[in-house]
């Protein structure tokens, strides 16, 4: 029953005047920014961002423009000049889809569908189209699924009161006088639901595996860093293994794992995460928990920065700035997981800006650890390794430490960044013989002073 409905939904979008219209690879992307001191250049920072998002997945883009906006249209976000000359462009161009680089409510979106009589995605619709066009593993299609419903849910509303096609009187599908919409949103509601269910039981598989790493002992270093930031390649050099590493954005979505050797000769597994892009909107972060749970369970966090990019400081805020909502790390570094930045493209740069990054990141004078490395040629990845094995090689000597029961933060703490390799609780203390790597000794110890 679900199934036919859900082929007669799908038979009639496809009647739907926005669909029919021309193949939806040819595209223009239009970048709203509103006028003000320096805003022009982020707009065409955003524009340029937003073209290489689309043209990760191949869409062939014709038209590239910033649209300031000098006034609030509510009807179609963009003002009324902006639309009509877009209006020429499409038919002009013979353009099929155009991405709005912003949040478009489903009315601005319908407006705007109607005036160019051609597909209108917006920022969140157009991220959505990669991640679903990039998942690989079965969870992080489910998540993708599940937020694009989500989002299609929210749409259906108005964009679709419009037709007004009423069902009632015939009484074999719904209720008489259940509405199409209506229909479609109960079809939507049971995917997710069904979809909710998938994904619990994938994350319960997910959750023993990781206690089976962590109860092997081997630690994780989890790579991330903006998108195109150069984190599959980084990866591939690290690990030799052939994971997709194209001139695309996005190229990676779910988390890939593999085991390395480290020059020390111990072992760890290096996770490549997916990149991270400005303004993404926050349930959209929620639905790649997959990729993200990686992060914030490791034990080094790898910083991959694209350092040849003129927004390179910008990135990094950004990243950070996810980092520590998810609690991976922490403002006053005394706890979150320890992090190191890998300088990227260091070959891209000029020969002066070079010196002075590595003269600086040798000195230690930089906020962060940094190491300066080209993942293309593979300058510096030595020296990486060589740091990544020194932060993960477990100082060796257990100490014992005593804590009160009473502080579980604390021994919460402990467990997370050390090896508790033995605990006894004596009335009110616990009594622990932790392995503590240097960075996490160095963490106590300031942890301890406070
Ligand atoms: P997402 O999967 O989108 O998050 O990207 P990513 O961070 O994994 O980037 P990826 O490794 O796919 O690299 C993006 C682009 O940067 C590719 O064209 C790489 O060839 C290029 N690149 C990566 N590392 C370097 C480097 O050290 N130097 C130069 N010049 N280019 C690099």
């Amino acid at each position: 029953m679900i199934e036919d409905l859900e082929q007669e939904v799908h038979e009639r979008r496809k009647r739907t005047p926005t669909d029919t219209a021309r193949p939806a690879t040819v595209a223009a992307v239009v970048c709203p920014y509103t006028r003000g001191r320096g805003e022009e250049r982020d707009g065409e920072a955003k524009l340029l961002e937003a073209v290489g998002l689309a043209r990760a997945i191949d869409i062939d883009v014709r038209l590239a423009e910033t649209a300031p906006l000098r006034r609030i249209t509510p009807a179609t976000l963009l003002g009324k000049g902006v639309v009509e000359r877009l209006k020429e462009a499409v038919e002009e161009l013979g353009i099929g889809l155009v991405i709005v680089d912003d949040r478009l409510t489903p009315v601005q979106q319908r407006n705007l569908e109607k005036a160019w009589q051609t597909k209108v995605i917006d920022r969140t619709g157009l991220i959505l189209e990669i991640f679903g066009a990039r998942a690989r593993t079965h969870e992080g299609r489910l998540q993708v699924e599940l937020a694009a419903l989500d989002y299609q849910r929210g749409r259906l509303v108005r964009s679709w009161t419009h037709l007004e096609r009423q069902r009632g009187g015939f009484g074999f599908l719904g209720g008489p006088g259940e509405s199409q919409i209506e229909i479609d949103r109960r079809l939507i509601g049971e995917r997710i639901v069904r979809i909710k269910r998938d994904l619990e039981s994938v994350q319960r598989t997910r959750a023993v595996n990781r206690v089976g790493r962590k109860k092997a002992r081997l630690p994780t270093v989890a790579l991330v860093g903006y998108t195109n930031a150069g984190k599959s390649t980084l990866f591939n050099r690290l690990s030799g293994a052939a994971v997709m590493a194209k001139d695309l954005l996005f190229a990676t979505l779910d988390p890939t794992m593999r085991s390395i050797k480290l020059p020390n000769g111990k072992g760890c597994v290096i996770s490549d995460t997916v990149g991270f892009v400005s303004d993404l909107p926050t349930h959209l972060v929620a639905a790649f928990r997959a990729t993200l749970e990686e992060v914030i369970e490791a034990d080094l966090i790898v910083h991959v920065r694209d350092i040849a990019h003129p927004e390179t400081e910008q990135q990094r805020a950004d990243v950070e700035q996810v980092l520590k909502d998810l609690g991976a790390i922490r403002e006053d570094e005394n706890g979150g997981t320890p992090l190191i930045e890998a300088l990227n493209k260091i070959d891209a740069l000029p020969a002066e800006r070079r010196d002075t990054l590595e003269t600086r990141a040798a000195s230690g004078a930089a906020r962060a650890l940094q190491y300066p490395v080209s993942a293309l040629t593979g300058e510096g990845v030595d020296h990486l390794l060589g740091a990544i094995g020194e932060f993960l090689g477990r100082a060796g000597t257990a100490r014992e430490i005593s804590v009160p029961l009473s502080d579980g933060a604390t021994i919460a703490w402990l467990y997370r960044h050390g090896e508790v390799r033995h605990r006894r609780d004596e009335g009110e203390l616990a009594l622990l013989t932790v392995a503590l790597d240097t960075a996490a000794a160095a963490q106590f110890e300031r942890r301890l002073v406070r």
